[in-house]
């Protein structure tokens, strides 16, 4: 999507940054300096050890990106998050502590899951032993933000579901400007026809995802 422009020479931090792609995709670029923070363990080694493959180096951190963490202030250019943001329990005081590592005028970027996703399912029927999808209902309120279970590959996972309007708040108060919302479905999905996925006929309708690019004021 463009959103970071150009890296090259520029100070990155990575919340959640999982396997470490994003900072190669980074390090590609010239990004001057990376770091990574995970909860997990595998994914810092995983991390290390992509980077170190191909020549790179990052400063990581294993920890909570809700602690206390032994990361620089007023430092980076960029502090970004795919799809790490939402895990967070702490949204304010997570936003609050990423506009301090983010140098003035730093940008701060990061997608999660759309608030439509989990609350908008299809409704089925059986009709001769056929299921036939009937139309798309909700089947959770929009404005229940409370902890909820999903099963996920055999495990299950915990998490809730905010507003758009929770993310907007929380960013401002922490001092950011918003400089775009992304709320989109890829062409190729949006121009599929004939016999394509429920997730992809559920993406023709609703965006499955956000992004929000900021800026520290
Ligand atoms: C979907 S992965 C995203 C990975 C990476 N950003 C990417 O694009 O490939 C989510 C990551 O968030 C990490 N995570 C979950 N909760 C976290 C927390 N509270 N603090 C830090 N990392 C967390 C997980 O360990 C996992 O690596």
């Amino acid at each position: 999507m463009h959103l970071f422009g150009d890296v090259s020479g520029k100070k990155l931090l990575e919340i959640c940054c999982g396997s470490g792609h994003s900072l190669k995709y980074h390090a590609d670029r010239n990004a001057a300096e990376l770091w990574g923070v995970d909860i997990s363990h595998k994914q810092i080694e995983n991390a290390e050890a992509l980077l170190k493959k191909h020549g790179y180096t990052a400063r990581f951190i294993c920890s909570p990106m809700e602690a206390d963490l032994d990361i620089p202030v007023n430092y980076f250019d960029y502090v970004y998050s795919i799809y790490g943001i939402g895990w967070t329990t702490d949204l304010p005081g997570t936003f609050k502590k990423i506009a301090s590592y983010l140098k003035k005028d730093g940008v701060f970027i990061f997608s999660w899951h759309h608030t439509l996703y989990y609350c908008v399912a299809w409704s089925c029927s059986e009709r001769k032993n056929i299921i036939e999808r009937d139309g798309l209902v909700f089947t959770r309120s929009y404005f229940d933000e409370s902890y909820f279970r999903m099963p996920v590959d055999g495990s299950e996972i915990v998490l809730c579901n905010r507003k758009i309007s929770t993310y907007i708040n929380a960013l401002a108060q922490a001092g950011f400007a918003i400089e775009q919302m992304v709320e989109q479905t890829d062409k190729e999905t949006m121009e599929s026809t004939g016999d394509i996925s429920d997730k992809a006929k559920k993406a023709k309708m609703l965006p499955l995802s956000f992004c929000i690019k900021a800026r520290k004021q």
